[in-house]
């Protein structure tokens, strides 16, 4: 007779979770006056976010997490393991929002690791490998003009100094900023390879809510492409100058953004390819005046490399041809840049059959959004878990809702996954 006992796996505390979510997006809520919606601005490196750093620092100390705050201001909290010379299991995400956010996006990965620490505690679980939970600094991208900044220092694919002298709108300077709110650690940007790295995060899609499952496989990140452009015509009196005098950059835009539908509506770039002009500042902008500048963004994203660059190539080319159709100068740099980055399969495998063993429902997935988790798979065998989003998955705004149950069903693969690789050799 087999007198073992049957294996108990540890479920996280789903309403422990939740209150985490809740607490930490009381930080920077804000009510959106419009809709009368909670949003949450804890922009990068702004008192907001310092303030949900130091509550999530806060939770980290109370798990027992030894923290260290490196030169850009992420934070890790690690859990020993037995054999403590072994490379952690990460996990990681971020804690900087949009201006216009939810509570879900990037905080899912962040307290869910939490909540798994709190887990491991409860049971008095010591993992063989350690454990390290981290956030990352301005994986947003917002305010810098650069996405996964933080993680991407970390992993090298961007300099120390050349992050540090990024300016956001104001002509204030990321490290100044960083200083400012306190975050600006001691412990080397370049991170030691972990054994592995596990992200937890929502959809921020309509794909998983639409096909009724509990849980997404991300197989990779598409490819995207950042352009910030400035438009430089010529400001008039709207009344009196006759337009065949004009040079203005509010309609050499427009044209830009409408070329970027054509884009798509051709299929020249692949079927996936998605396209959004999301800034468009004119100045003055004002009634009665031609826009003499106009200052916008172009973001890019698609999952296949070879149609990302046609695309750039062809919008690139259009930026030249309005110059001269509106006699508007246009200078462009390009802010953001990443290739199509493919997840490690054997840690894929993982998740799905986590999911399965959990009795919840699957279906791989390709991620529309850029996330920590593709830095690290440069260093580290890497794999994310989404789970879905209510009304369409939405996502950047007030809206964005996934429920207790939806979170904890990700946490939970998280869990058991991590458990699997902090035994491994
Ligand atoms: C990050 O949120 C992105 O823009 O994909
Ligand atoms: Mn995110
Ligand atoms: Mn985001």
């Amino acid at each position: 007779m087999d007198t073992r006992l049957p294996e108990i796996k540890p479920h996280i505390d789903r309403d422990r979770l939740y209150a985490a979510l809740e607490g930490l997006g009381r930080i920077g809520r804000y009510v959106d006056e419009r809709t009368g919606l909670e949003g949450v601005n804890r922009l990068a490196l702004t008192e907001a976010d310092g303030e949900g750093r130091r509550q999530v620092v806060a939770w980290m100390r109370a798990l027992g997490l030894e923290v260290t705050i490196d030169r850009i201001g992420n934070v890790y909290g690690l859990r020993a393991g037995r054999e403590s010379h072994l490379a952690p299991v990460m996990m990681g995400s971020h804690i900087d929002s949009v201006p216009t956010a939810g509570r879900f996006d990037g905080c899912l990965g962040v307290l869910g690791g939490l909540e798994i620490v709190h887990t491991l505690n409860d049971h008095r679980i010591e993992t063989r490998r350690p454990v390290v939970v981290a956030f990352f600094t301005d994986e947003e991208g917002c305010r810098f003009g650069t996405d996964m900044l933080g993680s991407a220092v970390a992993t090298g694919r961007l300099a120390l100094e050349e992050a540090y002298g990024l300016t956001d709108r104001d002509g204030l300077m990321l490290v100044d900023e960083l200083e400012k709110i306190g975050f600006k650690g001691e412990a080397d940007a370049r991170v030691q390879p972990p054994h592995a790295y596990l992200e937890c995060h929502i959809e921020q899609g309509p794909i998983l809510r639409a096909q009724g499952v509990d849980i997404g496989v991300v197989q990779g990140v598409q490819a995207i492409s950042w352009h910030e452009l400035t438009i430089q015509g010529k400001s008039a009196h709207a009344g009196t100058t006759p337009m065949n005098l004009r040079a203005d950059a509010g309609v050499a835009a427009a044209k830009i953004n409408l070329k970027l539908r054509e884009m798509i509506a051709s299929g020249r770039h692949g079927t996936q390819m998605r396209a959004t002009m999301g800034a468009i500042t004119p100045h003055p902008g004002l009634v009665n005046i031609v826009p003499g500048r106009v200052r916008a963004t172009v973001d890019l994203r698609n999952p296949d490399d070879t149609f990302m660059r046609s695309a750039e190539a062809e919008i690139i080319a259009f930026y030249a041809q309005v110059e001269a159709e509106e006699g508007v100068t246009i200078t462009w740099r390009q802010t953001a840049r990443t290739e199509y980055v493919p997840f490690d399969t054997r840690v894929q495998g993982r998740i799905a059959a986590a999911a399965d063993a959990a009795g919840l429902t699957r279906s791989d997935i390709i991620s529309g959004a850029g996330h920590d988790a593709q830095e690290f798979a440069r260093i580290a065998p890497t794999a994310m878990v989404f789970v879905p989003g209510e009304y369409d998955g939405i996502s950047h705004n007030p809206r964005e809702f996934s429920t207790p149950e939806q979170c904890a069903n990700g946490v939970n693969v998280m869990l058991t996954v991590l458990l699997d690789l902090a035994e491994e050799a």
